[in-house]
């Protein structure tokens, strides 16, 4: 019989209107579960909400971390091998993105339709644990084409335009260069980041089906005759984050069983 679909949901920069949506919320900060990566750096302290809407279950994880913090591949993408421990097989991704695409605005939601992991490295890097999935991944529906289809049907109904492209993700911190994005567009990105990528990875390791969302929070470097600054990617995020919101409302309770 086909299980129901328990959704698990991370939030980037900026996006978390999300969470406080879920009915019956349960919160724990990552720091009350076991085994939780700690945070060396000052930054943002991370939560897991667990909840309802309508009848879909969903888990919330309000906050990641990053390579350019100085945690592992591993690390990052601890969180998502906790949603598994927790039952989840479907995982919605959220993040900001330079726009690297001409026809994007900043503002603009974007499913991700595949990725370049320019990382330079992988999560899944080391001996393969069996249990969870196999040693060497198929990649080729990492973003689910079936839920990428619902979400653009779900946005449809709702008015908000969805936009597709290719994710680049990068290490960061620093923003790219005018060369760099040149680089990327060249290779076949419409987007870049520095997240998402890992978690996809190990997400599709343990079967799960992933849908990506990117808000553009700013053109990617060279693009625009101005500087990229943390403030403008958080000021876009928050001029988003409700349409996002009832975008992902709408995608989460249509997914169906697996
Ligand atoms: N580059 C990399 N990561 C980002 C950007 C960008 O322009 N905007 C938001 N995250």
């Amino acid at each position: 019989m086909a299980n129901r679909p328990k959704v698990g949901v991370v939030l980037g920069s900026g996006l978390g209107a999300f969470a406080d949506t879920l009915a019956d919320r349960l919160e724990t900060p990552y720091a009350e579960i076991q085994g939780w990566p700690q945070s060396t750096a000052a930054g943002h302290a991370g939560k897991l909400a667990a909840g309802r809407i309508g009848e879909t279950e969903v888990i919330v994880l309000s906050g990641r971390s990053h390579l350019y913090e100085g945690y592992s591949a591993a690390q990052v993408t601890f969180g998502i091998r906790e949603l598994a421990r927790r039952g989840v097989n479907s995982l919605v991704l959220t993040n900001a993105a330079g726009g690297i695409d001409l026809k994007f605005n900043p503002g603009d939601l974007v499913l991700i339709s595949d990725h370049i992991n320019l990382l330079g490295v992988n999560p899944l890097t080391g001996p393969n644990d069996e249990t969870l999935g196999p040693r060497f991944p198929d990649m080729s529906d990492a973003y689910s084409r079936e839920y990428r289809e619902i979400a653009k049907d779900a946005a449809a109904e709702l008015g908000i335009t969805l936009r597709e492209g290719v994710y680049a993700a990068v290490p960061g911190p620093s923003y790219e260069t005018p060369a760099e994005i040149r680089y990327l567009r060249t290779i076949g990105a419409d987007l870049v980041g520095m997240s998402t990528v890992p978690e996809t990875i190990v997400a599709n390791h343990m079967g799960m089906k992933v849908l990506a969302i990117s808000c553009v929070t700013n053109m990617a470097a060279g693009i625009l005759p101005k500087k990229l600054t943390h403030a403008e990617v958080l000021e876009t995020g928050e001029r988003v984050k409700e349409t996002l919101a009832k975008l992902l409302h709408a995608v989460v309770t249509r997914l169906p069983a697996q």
